[in-house]
């Protein structure tokens, strides 16, 4: 993306963000993620806590449970219902409330998926092949590239419109999808009727929790702390994070990248800043430092962990939740396709 395409995007974005406050009512926001394992501290603080907040601002809120997106690199399906459970009680232990927020799964809505079949008429193999994020993906999965992987944008373009969502919140990298998609809508319009809003998206100033080795956090990497973990299970893992052998404790996010990402985690959860506590616990070194993050950490996850086991005590209202939100996505959906029917002229 070129620098002028991206500070276009960057402006927008801070215009919505000056007026959503004032007109939340203005606004749809679509989101979501794939239920491909458990949600960690680098989605609370990246997306979820800012999802939430916009819940509460009162910014009409949906979010995809992307299943269908699950298989776009790889070959099974296993532990996905439970994956897509867990997902949703950590998405209520995070404070999403089901009454105003539309939590629903891509398999569960039919009349989302049929959106794909015209809107893969609206966009050519070139655009599709050189879509950066599937590029990397492809590249990351080490596996073929599937017909779902190359046109997963589309779907993605299905889960934005069958609501007609207008604000998407991305980071940086995922501008070229929200691009794509206003590129469909605009599309669809002017081939047939205005049907979809061209959507935006809402630049996050995701702060971008490094993992407990430095490295972005992830499952993959082993590096990540799930909001699903135990006290005991997070302290493990603190202390069997790699710092280095210099005994002061100092924040240098290039030099010593283990010692800062506990840093940088310990101030998430403190809202203090990196080099306060590093000079707090200065020549008392790593296992002081490691003492201090997992109380951090706890401490700061302790109400969301009993929110969840209280959750994960009542698993029938947790289907509930989920049965009603694919019920009010599906009544969405409908509506929006009969719309494209109409516009399209097939009405019979
Ligand atoms: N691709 C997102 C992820 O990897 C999930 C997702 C699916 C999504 N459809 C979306 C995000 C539409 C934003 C808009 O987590």
């Amino acid at each position: 993306m070129s620098s002028d395409t991206f500070q276009a995007s960057k402006r927008i974005s801070d215009e919505i963000k000056a007026d959503l406050a004032e007109h939340p009512d203005r606004y749809v926001m679509l989101t979501g993620d794939r239920p491909t394992g458990r949600l960690h501290l680098g989605h609370y603080f990246g997306t979820i806590r800012e999802r939430v907040r916009l819940q509460d601002e009162g910014v009409t809120t949906r979010i995809v449970i992307a299943d269908y997106q699950v298989i776009t690199d790889r070959d099974t399906t296993e532990h996905i219902a439970d994956n897509v459970r867990n997902m949703v009680i950590d998405y209520l232990a995070c404070g999403i409330d089901p009454e105003r927020t539309i939590i629903f799964t891509h398999s569960a809505i039919p009349a989302l998926n049929q959106l794909m079949l015209p809107f893969l008429s609206l966009v050519t193999e070139a655009e599709l092949l050189r879509n950066p994020p599937v590029k990397s993906e492809q590249e990351a999965s080490g596996h073929a590239l599937t017909g779902l992987l190359l046109t997963y944008p589309v779907h993605q373009a299905c889960d934005i419109l069958f609501c007609k969502g207008n604000v998407v919140p991305v980071g940086k990298d995922q501008l070229p999808h929200i691009e794509q998609t206003r590129q469909i809508a605009r599309r669809f319009n002017e081939r047939y009727a205005p049907v979809f809003p061209e959507p935006h998206g809402l630049l996050t100033e995701a702060v971008e929790i490094p993992g407990l080795d430095g490295r972005k956090m992830s499952k993959s990497y082993g590096n990540a702390i799930a909001l699903s973990a135990t006290a005991d299970e997070t302290a493990k893992l603190i202390k069997k994070s790699k710092t280095d052998s210099e005994r002061c404790i100092t924040f240098d996010k290039e030099g010593r990248p283990g010692v800062s990402a506990l840093l940088t985690t310990a101030a998430l959860c403190t809202g203090r800043a990196e080099a306060d506590i590093a000079a707090e616990i200065g020549e008392d070194g790593a296992g002081a430092l490691k003492r201090y993050v997992t109380e951090a950490v706890n401490g700061y996850l302790a109400p969301i962990r009993e929110r969840r086991a209280a959750l994960e005590a009542d698993p029938g209202y947790i289907e509930d939740v989920l049965r009603e939100g694919n019920r009010r996505a599906n009544e969405i959906a409908e509506a929006t396709l009969d719309q494209v029917r109409e516009a399209m002229g097939m009405v019979y």
